[in-house]
């Protein structure tokens, strides 16, 4: 079966190699309170940006939201002089709170996430008992992607691969040379995301995974999260297509689908759930944006009761 825009994708990995397109920059920003890696890829001869993967400070006890994490990106950008053009998100997160719509305030840039959150929107709507007044039909974002779209980050080219599994909309973006690859896999040593989220699937997970690892070997890889791994005391968010096939626990070549789903199936069972999913999902769904506030002018995070 052919696959154009992997092959797409993969062109686009070996024109960097080949000297032929230029390699995109990365500086990441790693959120320990939430083990979130974000990053902010650009190109060097541009200077143009995206961002991906930010970060809303959230306190759960008070329900407070802070913008330190983020800010560190803005001064970043300030710094270097960036022209921000995306606020992408891998998916709709269900274990920190965007940031995305206070760094677009900030920095600009056009906000973007898979097609498929229409599904996510549809699901957590209905667990949330949201009210008419919240769409879904993606109109909180600026652009919805689809497999296979392209984009820019200034000069470089982007492909777009829809890798479901995690959640239905799980998107990798693949710029330059460089995979963000969301919550599919982690680093080698601690294995891959979990898929037992609504609307999530293992057997999904598995066959994504295997379509980002038909990438050349030498692709970078930045990941959306680390917990660090069993004789590793650091935090790491970045290898590479040639290292999750040699050595990833849960999935280096060798493994098949169906050990992978029971694998990833048992594991799943033992997980609970993040701590910050309540806030996550709400606030994520919308884009990054809270809840519209209650006849009083607050904003109000739901629990639903013996539910998820
Ligand atoms: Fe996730």
């Amino acid at each position: 079966m052919s696959d154009s825009a992997l092959e797409t994708a993969i062109a686009q990995v070996e024109k960097v190699a080949r000297g032929q397109a230029p390699a995109p920059v990365v500086r990441s920003f790693f959120d320990e309170a939430t083990f979130t890696a974000t990053h902010v890829v650009h190109d060097p001869a541009t200077r143009q940006a995206a961002v991906i993967d930010s970060v809303l400070d959230y306190e759960a006890a008070s329900g407070r939201t802070s913008h330190a994490t983020a800010q560190k990106v803005v001064d970043y950008v300030r710094a270097e002089g960036l022209e921000v053009q995306w606020q992408l998100e891998t998916h709709a997160h269900a274990d920190h709170l965007s940031a995305a719509p206070w760094l677009q305030a900030q920095l600009g840039g056009n906000l973007a996430i898979g097609a498929e959150i229409v599904r996510v929107q549809s699901v957590f709507g209905k667990i949330f008992n949201a009210g008419t007044e919240f769409a879904r039909d993606g109109s909180q974002f600026d652009r919805l992607f689809h497999d296979g779209d392209r984009f820019a980050v200034g000069g470089i080219e982007a492909t777009v691969l829809h890798v479901p599994g995690h959640t239905p909309a799980d998107m990798a973006f693949v710029i330059g040379d460089a995979a963000f690859i969301g919550d599919t896999l982690f680093m080698p040593d601690y294995g891959t995301a979990r898929a037992d989220f609504p609307g999530g699937e293992a057997r999904q997970l598995f066959r994504s995974i295997r379509r980002l690892m038909a990438l050349p070997d030498a692709t970078r890889v930045f990941l959306c999260h680390d917990y660090k791994a069993p004789g590793r005391d650091h935090f790491a968010w970045e290898t590479t297509i040639g290292a999750e096939r040699q050595g990833n626990i849960h999935v280096h070549d060798g493994v098949s689908e169906d050990d992978f789903v029971a694998m990833r199936t048992a594991r799943d069972a033992t997980l609970s759930l993040p701590n910050l999913i309540m806030p996550s999902v709400q606030v994520n769904m919308r884009g990054g944006r809270m809840p519209e506030p209650e006849s009083n002018g607050t904003r109000y995070i739901k629990i639903p009761i013996d539910t998820l």
